[in-house]
């Protein structure tokens, strides 16, 4: 694991967006696995700089979320689709063709998972994968405990994690979705490249879990330490437990 601690959370952005755009200069077709989140609001907003000002070019790009609420809808604000639309995808040369997420309001939500999991598989697999990491350790929506070999499924939502999404429901937790599709553990962790990125002082605990505590399926986030070519990028603030 390569661990990069830089001094704000703004550099640690500037930086992960950079790595994202290595990646992708670096193959001929990138397929980039995203996540969504305030910690990635920075990384998208320098992608768009990063296209707008230095050409880089999203046209070959193919991306895969991470995960999305069931039951929202793509045009629903509050949905990742919608999130992802509004940072990133509205402002980048990128095919609406080749962007993929979950579909929240699919008739058959576990056909869609299905589906989802052989998209991936269509496309080569994921180059780049980038995580956040949510205050029960989870990366993606595989809440505690996640075996390590889950795939694309239908997860209940942990109650800590709909409080910690509660801004875009109006502040409160209970209209938070208690469902979401997420790729599991394992199809993450067959991704070329983990890339996860925290920020901020209330993350520093769920960190040092994360990375220096037992790798479980009750962190699912330690299952990146499996990982041959896994990269962390913290700020100051979110590595200040570590020891
Ligand atoms: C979102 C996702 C989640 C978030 C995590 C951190 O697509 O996969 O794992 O990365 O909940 O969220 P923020 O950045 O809002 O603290």
């Amino acid at each position: 694991m390569r661990l990069i601690i830089m001094p704000e959370s703004s550099s640690a952005m500037r930086l992960a967006a950079a790595e994202i755009a290595s990646v992708m200069t670096s193959c001929a077709s990138p397929v980039l696995g995203l996540a969504t989140g305030r910690t990635m609001e920075g990384v998208y907003g320098d992608l768009v700089r990063l296209h707008q000002k230095q050409g880089l070019d999203f046209s070959s790009t193919t991306s895969f979320n991470l995960d999305e609420y069931v039951g929202l809808s793509a045009d629903d604000r509050r949905s990742y689709h919608y999130y992802m639309n509004d940072l990133l995808f509205r402002h980048v040369n990128i095919s609406q063709t080749n962007v993929h997420l979950p579909n929240g309001v699919a008739a058959d939500l576990a056909q869609e998972c299905a589906d989802y999991e052989q998209a991936i598989r269509n496309a080569g697999g994921i180059d780049l994968q980038l995580l956040g990491i949510g205050d029960t350790g989870h990366i993606g929506f595989n809440e505690p405990p996640s075996p390590f070999d889950t795939r694309t499924r239908c997860v209940t939502l942990n109650e800590r994690t709909r409080e910690q999404n509660a801004a875009m429901f109006g502040g409160d937790p209970q209209k938070v979705p208690d469902r979401a599709l997420t790729m599991g553990v394992g199809t993450i962790l067959e991704a070329k490249h983990l890339l996860l990125l925290a920020l901020g002082s209330a993350k520093a605990d769920i960190v040092a879990c994360a990375l220096e505590g037992d790798v479980t399926p009750q962190v699912s986030a330690s299952a990146i330490r499996l990982h041959d070519h896994c990269t962390v990028i913290l700020d100051e603030a979110s590595a200040s437990a570590l020891t």
